[in-house]
């Protein structure tokens, strides 16, 4: 107890002494040797008494008597704080004693505080997380600062360096600590402000006051307060055809300003699994969209893809995906024959249609632009009419019987690059028109004929061709015209229709008769029907059968002289037929 420091072995010589003890009051911490007051003149003791009385003191620690003056001086460090601690009332007592006689004081010295302590805080800093949710008015107290002083010399308010979100106060505990309590006015916004750097200062109530600070770190957590928000309002790309599966065609991008799993996006298709979002894949994590399959301009060359981006939370964002399939020359052209005859007769006019083609490509653009051509020895040319017709029309004349079917390839090309073509063959079957007369083989005929040839025998053949197809080339002959008497004719020849085989209706006999003439007619079954003549001439040639005799010459008309020449045996008969 060094704030009692009594002689206590002086006690029991000297007891009953002083009624009331001396007592002064002085600040702490003063220098050595400063004054507390003149003991000696408040003990009644005279100047001159001293050296005999020998007054001294039993707190040496801090006080000493001048023997000159009997001053009570200030010898050691009195600081109050390490004498009395928070103690509001601070005093040392201790005894004077004077010798001769022997007499003891009380002596008690009031120490009065003075702020020498500045107030002080356990940590350099003082960390808060606070979420960015808080509202406005939640309050967040704070460790005191401790200030060793007392009374109007300890801690008395803190206050918060300029900031735009929090307000401090000073608030006192039950047991009179005073402590700061810091106040969220405004709300927090993580994704603009992560952190806030504040300066706490506690104040004491000295004159002049003392202070010291602190820093505040706060960290602003995450709420969930942000949606995700996407680079693009709408994403293009073009993409050619038939391109294989997995082909990648862009990459949506979505950010969250969130932290952690607030701020993880994941993508999907908006409609769910419509048909048009199953020929693309839509990776969940990156945004990337692929091609699930083929994809083919000619089906579909236009997509617009709805693509959600969600949050850990409940937050979402949309955009949309814009997809062009661009054409590629997959497509060979297609001929189609709207109308076709393809029996053609042979005298049609020039510029007869017998086709009518229509060619198409499913492909656009150059790979959709066909042109036509058949080959051209052909008597036909293709003309074009509308947009992708084409005519087949004849070119030059037909003659079925120099060339009856014709095998017309039509090739279509694009305008790709490589081009495609396909090719189309027809064939054209020519039609018979009776275009053609029978043709006698022999401009005319000459027949021998023996006489007394048997009736019925056959005595020529005649024959045509017609090269007419079926009846317009079917031949048969008759005679027509001859130079015997009309009646006479049935009963002298006769031809068969079909055969044109001549027959000798009955003998001839070259005495009456030495030649006739026929006209012979070849004629085809056509409609109308052509024919073509021929004149035949028959000679009836003499045998020996009649016995010499004398002859007279006759005179014939025109003056001469007949006579028959043969001589005759009458022995022998010789025949001998001519060959018809
Ligand atoms: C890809 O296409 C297949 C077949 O149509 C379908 O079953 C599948 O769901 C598609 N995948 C995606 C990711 O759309
Ligand atoms: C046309 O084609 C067919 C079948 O290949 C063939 O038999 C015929 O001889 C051809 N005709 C012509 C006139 O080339």
């Amino acid at each position: 107890m060094t704030n009692q420091v009594l002689l206590h072995f002086l006690v029991p010589l000297f007891c009953g002494a002083i009624s009331q003890p001396i007592r002064y009051s002085i600040p702490e911490e003063l220098a050595k040797g400063s004054l507390v007051g003149n003991l000696a003149q408040d003990l009644g003791l005279g100047v001159q008494e001293l050296p005999a009385r020998n007054l001294r003191v039993s707190a040496e620690d801090y006080f000493s008597i001048s023997a000159e003056t009997g001053d009570l001086l200030v010898s050691g460090r009195i600081d109050r704080e390490k004498i009395c601690g928070k103690k509001s009332e601070c005093v040392l007592e201790f005894e004077s004693v004077t010798e001769n006689p022997m007499n003891i004081f009380h002596v008690i010295v009031a120490i009065q505080d003075i702020n020498d302590n500045a107030p002080h805080f356990f940590g350099k800093n003082i960390e808060l997380e606070i979420c960015e949710s808080a509202l406005p008015g939640v309050k967040f107290p704070l460790d005191s600062a401790r200030d060793a002083d007392v009374g109007s010399n300890s801690l008395k308010m803190y206050t918060l360096s300029p900031n735009s979100h929090f307000s401090l106060s000073t608030k006192e505990s039950p047991d009179g600590d005073k402590y700061p309590e810091l106040l969220l006015e405004k709300l927090l916004d993580r994704e603009h402000q992560s952190s806030h750097h504040l300066i706490l200062t506690a104040i004491d109530g000295g004159d002049p006051p003392l202070s010291s600070t602190t820093q505040i770190w706060i960290k602003v957590t995450d709420a969930n307060d942000n949606a995700p928000v996407f680079s693009q309002d709408v994403y293009k790309a073009s993409l050619r055809e038939n391109m294989p599966q997995g082909t990648f065609v862009l990459q949506v991008t979505a950010t969250d300003q969130d932290e952690n799993v607030n701020g993880e996006i994941t993508y999907a298709f908006l409609n769910g699994p419509a048909s048009t979002n199953l020929v693309f894949s839509l990776n969940p994590t990156t945004g990337a969209i692929t091609t699930n399959g083929t994809l083919d301009f000619e089906e579909k060359s236009r997509y617009m893809l709805g693509v959600e981006a969600r949050d850990g939370g409940v937050h979402t964002a949309h955009c949309n995906v814009q997809i062009e399939i661009l054409d590629e020359n997959d497509n060979v052209p297609e001929v189609t024959f709207m109308s076709f005859s393809n029996q053609v007769p042979e005298d049609s006019v020039l510029g007869t249609v017998i086709a009518l083609i229509k060619v198409r490509d499913k492909d656009s653009g150059q790979n959709g632009l066909v042109t036509c051509h058949i080959q051209e020895e052909l008597p036909f040319k293709l003309q074009p009419t509308s947009k992708n017709y084409y005519k087949l029309v004849i070119d030059r004349a037909l003659n079925r019987e120099q060339t009856s079917e014709y095998n017309v390839t039509i090739t279509a090309t694009d305008g790709g690059k490589p081009s495609l073509s396909s090719k189309t063959r027809v064939t054209v079957h020519i039609t018979d028109v009776n275009d053609n007369a029978p043709v006698f083989h022999q401009a005319s005929y000459v027949v021998h004929v023996a006489e007394n040839n048997p009736p019925g025998a056959s005595i020529a053949q005649v024959s045509a061709s017609d090269p007419d197809l079926g009846s317009n080339g079917q031949v048969s002959y008759s005679i027509i015209a001859s130079d015997l008497e009309p009646r006479a004719l049935l009963s002298f020849v006769s031809v068969n229709q079909d055969s044109g085989v001549v027959f000798a209706q009955r003998a001839f006999d070259h005495e009456q008769l030495r030649s006739f003439q026929l006209t012979l007619q070849a004629r085809d079954q056509g409609s109308p029907a052509l024919s073509a003549n021929v004149s035949m001439r028959v000679l009836v040639g003499d045998l020996n059968d009649n016995a010499p005799r004398v002859l007279y010459p006759t005179l014939e008309p025109d003056g001469s002289a007949l006579f028959d020449m043969v001589p005759r045996a009458a022995e022998f008969e010789v025949c001998f037929l001519l060959d018809p």
